[in-house]
């Protein structure tokens, strides 16, 4: 439970709120490359941290990202024109170039032109991603590089989904490793066979899913990192092995879900305003490596919304076909004899739990049990984070040079001694043998 001043301080990321102030110390997904494929194409707005904000991939290729809102007189530079390195209002003719600059104003005298400036924030694509900084000029740091830096354009994967609520509860499914034994249960998971994979190593996709459902209660264990946390769901399987899912939290709004054997793809949970946001999935190339592809999605039996799951704008936005306003189309006999939810597809399910909480919910009036301690400690972090900046105190994990593509989930069952901490380090034997190899396969 959260006092009514601490919930305003976590979930408000307006400009000038503490927790807007700390969020824009760290490099940001702003939009896919895809929502801006061509040089001299339209532009597109963009909402975040709930300003409104336009991008356009100006004639030269680069990206700029401005006010929506035209200095002149506000007319929405949405409507521009985007010619000559520059987007052109339509009002009068004044154009920006992407580092807010007016550069043409046909109207008046140059040296007018040169005293106006529209606010513009850096961007840095990696990963098929528009990454931003909009905190302080003085303050800004070099981009976090998750892993996507080394990706070939081509090899990129990013996609990006619309969600009606609060980022914080939005990450707080992700990082909540309990919820998997019931809103994801299916009762076809009784009939997938022993495969001979419940002993300690990595149990096969299905399987794990056996385990999930086997043990509903499991037990975390926390490991603080440097980035963040990264923290152990520990079950029992069928057989009476150890298993463990490891999920990170990394600051200020990334997640990194287990995965067999481990995983590096990033969901990050961007802030819209305070009652919206995007929910990002980065995929890095060790990811695409080792063909794991981000978070799994599972067959459910005679489930009529397949044909939604997985479709995708070319621009990489996901579009919803599940929503509130159609109760997520659940289906109650499938809820009576499929399905623990009922409604078609993990992240619907997700989606559903998450939006069903309310815009921004009042943590007042929860009653946080065992298996709520990642989220918990997320908070912690998150709240004495934002009141160290207003302190005059730098946020953690902005450095550029830290090692970030490092940070991994991992599931596994465990041998009788085995540590989790060190699954999916850079000090596991099997991450070790698999950089090795990927080392390798480049050369
Ligand atoms: S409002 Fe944009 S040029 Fe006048
Ligand atoms: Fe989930």
């Amino acid at each position: 439970m959260l006092s009514q001043e601490e919930n305003e301080l976590l979930t408000r990321v307006g400009p000038g709120t503490l927790m807007g102030n700390l969020l824009r110390r760290y490099w940001t997904p702003a939009l896919l490359c895809g929502e801006v494929p061509e040089s001299g194409g339209p532009p597109v707005r963009v909402r975040l941290f709930g300003e409104n904000l336009v991008a356009f991939r100006d004639t030269s290729g680069q990206v700029g990202l401005l006010q929506e809102n035209c200095p002149h007189r506000g007319a929405s530079l949405y409507f521009g024109r985007n010619e000559d390195c520059a987007l052109r209002c339509v009002y009068h003719g004044w154009a920006y170039d992407r580092d807010g600059n007016c550069v043409d104003m046909p109207s008046e005298p140059r040296s007018f032109a040169d005293r106006i400036k529209a606010r513009a924030y850096p961007v840095h694509e990696s990963g098929g991603v528009v990454w931003t900084y909009m905190g302080p000029r003085e303050t800004m740091t070099p981009f976090r590089d998750f892993g996507t830096d080394l990706l070939a354009a081509d090899a990129a994967m990013a996609a990006k989904q619309y969600s009606s609520c609060n980022f914080i509860q939005a990450m707080e499914g992700n990082l909540d490793s309990a919820h998997i034994s019931f809103l994801h249960q299916f009762n076809a998971i009784d009939d997938i066979p022993d495969d001979g994979s419940d002993r300690p190593g990595y149990p096969s996709n299905a399987y794990s899913m056996k385990i999930w459902r086997h043990d509903k209660s499991p037990r975390f264990e926390m490991s603080e990192e440097w980035y963040g946390y990264r923290y152990a769901a520990v079950r029992t399987t069928p057989k009476g092995h150890k298993h463990v899912r490891i999920n990170a939290f990394v600051y200020p709004f990334n997640t990194c879900v287990a995965n067999v054997p481990y995983g590096s793809s990033q969901g990050i949970f961007v802030p819209i305003d305070d009652t919206s946001c995007w929910r990002y999935l980065v995929t890095t190339h060790e990811q695409n490596r080792h063909g794991l592809g981000g978070p799994r999605f599972f067959e459910v039996p005679q489930y009529p919304y397949d044909k939604m799951r997985g479709q995708q704008l070319p621009s990489g936005i996901i579009p919803r076909a599940l929503t509130a306003e159609n109760d997520y189309c659940i289906d109650r006999e499938a809820q009576r004899t499929v399905s623990f939810s009922g409604i078609a597809d993990f992240v619907s399910q997700d989606l559903m739990v998450t939006e069903s909480m309310g815009p921004v919910y009042d943590r007042t009036q929860e009653h946080l049990g065992t298996t709520d301690v990642a989220l918990i400690r997320m908070r912690g972090m998150l709240l004495k984070a934002a009141r160290d900046l207003a302190e005059g105190k730098g946020p953690p994990a902005v450095e550029g040079d830290l090692p970030y593509a490092s940070i991994r989930s991992a599931e596994k069952i465990l041998e009788p001694e085995e540590d989790w901490r060190v699954l999916g380090t850079d000090a596991d034997p099997l991450v070790r043998k698999e950089l090795e190899l990927g080392a390798v396969l480049v050369d």
